[in-house]
């Protein structure tokens, strides 16, 4: 889907381009990275975002990664000729859009940097930067450029503590750092359309459950103080520039902070000799046959193109109930499997129904491990789970009454 989207619409990269009367769009692609965080596979890539507001005095907000700094530069000069930046607004400083702050100190030596208190140990610490150059605002702060402001709300934990959003409001646009951002590259007109929310949701469903989705009540906090501001667009640090789809992504966002899902299932499951794998093959079977929603995952797979963990916790923000296989192992769980029990705790997952499954050879730990940290998690137990000896078969582990169950 998000395909059809960028192979449409995408004619150069690199390319600055103009979105309204006083915004420009300066981000850039990045097609080669192949884990976001080192941890998060990019099989669409992923955008960094970054902007010009251009008044009588010119506001950069944020920047890129390292690696794109020719193609930055250029299109920051190619918008700006050689008027000078004047403020460089840092919403965030996670390196995927601080990394060339020190580049545009280097290249504006006069440009003012716009932080907040919480950012200027970050900043010291990342570039060195002297506190003469920093301007530091506060919550509801204005920065006049002329004949528009910048106004600047802390949204703490979207996605880390110094996170702000920055507000414009003769433009009506929000620079909402992290919040409403999605994996997958932008196009080469980075403004929406009307079927594009659609061609994003799930890669948006992705960046929010793998990055974001430890933080849904600073989230919804955000969401409620922002509330009062007419947003007709939102330029967020990830992703298109969301205009036509407005409803939909805030929509999104809100149901995701709160933990909404919709009735489904999520098979996750790892397996050794193919055995687990088997039983969680057998269960989605079954629901395709009874047509109930699923998703399956393989957290040990080492195939291109399969999402493991991280589509298994975006699935786990779409669907009330999760189905986990794991053999045992070591007497315990097998470590892909608590790997996935470790990251659904760190995102305070709750209001889920869960159920365990999974081949043992000697002493039947792993099922019973997991219902634990499930009960510890608060999640409604479907059942004592269903560990079964050695090799798969339907007469040792029934998927047919499962998936019953699950209707
Ligand atoms: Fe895209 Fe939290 O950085």
């Amino acid at each position: 889907m998000i395909f059809a989207y960028l192979c449409d619409k995408m004619i150069t990269n690199y390319k600055m381009k103009k979105i309204s009367g006083r915004i420009y769009y300066v981000g850039v692609n990045d097609d080669d990275k192949v884990l976001f965080e080192g941890l998060w596979p990019l099989p669409y890539g992923v955008s960094y975002n970054s902007y010009i507001v251009v008044d009588e005095k010119v506001a950069l907000v944020d920047t890129v990664e390292c690696g794109f700094e020719e193609e930055y530069i250029g299109q920051i000069r190619e918008v700006l000729g050689d008027r000078p930046v004047d403020y460089l607004v840092v919403n965030h400083m996670e390196p995927d859009h601080s990394s060339l702050i020190s580049l545009i100190c280097a290249d504006y030596p006069d440009v003012k940097i716009v932080v907040n208190a919480k950012t200027v140990p970050m900043i010291r610490g990342y570039h060195g930067t002297p506190d003469e150059r920093l301007l530091v605002v506060g919550e509801g702060d204005s920065l006049n450029l002329g004949t528009c402001s910048l106004n600047f709300y802390m949204t703490p934990m979207v996605h880390w503590p110094e996170t702000m959003v920055t507000w414009l409001p003769e433009e009506k646009t929000l620079f909402s750092g992290d919040a409403f951002g999605t994996f997958a590259a932008v196009a080469d007109d980075p403004r929406d359309a009307a079927d594009v929310f659609e061609q994003y949701r799930d890669e948006m469903i992705r960046y929010y459950s793998n990055i974001v989705g430890k933080y849904g009540v600073p989230v919804q906090a955000a969401l409620k103080k922002l509330s009062g501001l007419p947003v007709e667009r939102i330029c967020s640090t990830h992703g298109p520039i969301w205009e036509t789809c407005l409803s939909e992504v805030v929509g999104l966002y809100d149901k995701l902070s709160r933990y909404e899902v919709e009735r489904g299932v999520c098979i996750v499951y790892g397996s050794m000799y193919g055995n687990t794998a088997a039983a969680a093959d057998a269960l989605a079977i079954e629901l395709e046959k009874r047509g109930i929603p699923y998703a399956i995952h393989d957290l040990a797979c080492n195939n291109a193109g399969e999402l493991g963990l991280s589509g298994a916790l975006r699935d786990v923000f779409k669907y009330d109930t999760i189905v986990v296989g794991s053999p045992t192992y070591n007497n315990g769980i097998f470590p892909p499997v608590e790997t996935f029990m470790n990251a659904l705790a760190a995102r305070l997952i709750k209001g889920r129904r869960f159920y365990a499954f999974g081949s043992y050879t000697w002493a039947p730990a792993s099922v019973r491990l997991l219902n634990e940290r499930a009960e510890t998690m608060g999640f409604e137990l479907l059942g004592n789970g269903l560990p079964f000896p050695q090799a798969y078969d339907s007469q040792k582990c029934d998927m047919t009454k499962l998936a019953e169950l699950l209707a």
